[in-house]
């Protein structure tokens, strides 16, 4: 019978990526010595020289640092999206760099609710369905919480538009809904404000902190805005490579 792969079997299929006791016992993320280079027409470039990062249970941390300094990049390697060269990465007492292109994705399913720089709706499906999809894939699919989502993002007029039909800002603001509607444990959004004016930015910014103090979850933001970061419980810069850290 085929029924949608859990984590559960993404645990079965690589118990030995999963090490609880590897991150303090609060940590649900932990990044540690992580390394990572882009190899260019003039050769490798080293973006990631040794990262160290943690991140516990209910805590929000602001990641800032200069346009070029890695922050994407970072955030897709704690998303699974891309190949770390050295160092490890654990989400929940996952090792993400030893997990599986299948383990990955029952991770971000499950686990992370991620807002990209670029968005990432789905064109083919309209703002609900893209609203709908990672909870409805997780098995977690809850109308009240979508319905409460979709009126506090202000996206009710544009539930059966697709994305190309959508400013930058409103498809941010749908991205952010689409993010949040799984409820997940680790929330990573990268300059979810970004495109936003300052009302509607306030707007995702309260809402965050709701769901994250609701839920539990942790939420890690790349933000440019010292105002919208000095919301969170901490601020930390990635320069030359490296957190400095305060
Ligand atoms: N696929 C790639 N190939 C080569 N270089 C890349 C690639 N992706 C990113 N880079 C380079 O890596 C560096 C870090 O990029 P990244 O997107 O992580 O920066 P950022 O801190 O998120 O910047 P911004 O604030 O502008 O979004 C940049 O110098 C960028 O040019
Ligand atoms: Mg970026």
């Amino acid at each position: 019978m085929n029924r949608p792969a859990t984590m559960d079997d993404a645990d079965r299929s690589q118990r030995s990526a999963r090490t609880p006791g590897a991150g303090r016992a609060s940590s649900l993320l932990r990044v540690v010595g992580l390394r990572k280079s882009y190899s260019t027409p003039q050769g490798p470039v080293a973006v990631l020289k040794g990262v160290d990062l943690s991140l516990d249970v209910g805590a929000s941390l602001a990641l800032m640092g200069e346009s070029g300094s890695g922050k994407s990049t970072l955030l897709h390697l704690v998303g699974g999206l891309d190949d770390a060269e050295q160092g490890d990465i654990f989400v929940d007492g996952f090792e993400v760099t030893r997990l599986s292109d299948f383990g990955r994705a029952a991770l971000r399913r499950e686990t992370l609710g991620v807002v990209f720089q670029q968005f990432n709706l789905i064109a083919s499906l309209t703002i609900r369905a893209n609203v709908a999809f990672q909870a409805r894939l997780a098995g977690r699919l809850d109308p009240v919480w979508q319905e409460e989502l979709i009126h506090r993002l202000g996206l009710e007029k544009l539930l059966e538009r697709y994305p190309e039909q959508l400013s930058g800002g409103q498809q941010q603001r749908a991205a952010i809904a689409r993010a949040l509607a799984a409820r997940p444990r680790l929330l990573l959004a990268d300059e979810p404000t970004g495109n936003l004016d300052e009302a509607t930015a306030d707007d995702f910014m309260a809402l965050a902190l709701d769901v994250v103090a609701a839920t539990g979850c942790a939420f890690l933001m790349v933000t440019h805005s010292e105002r919208q970061a000095a919301k969170l419980q901490r601020q930390v810069r990635l320069s030359a490579g490296t957190i400095e850290q305060p």
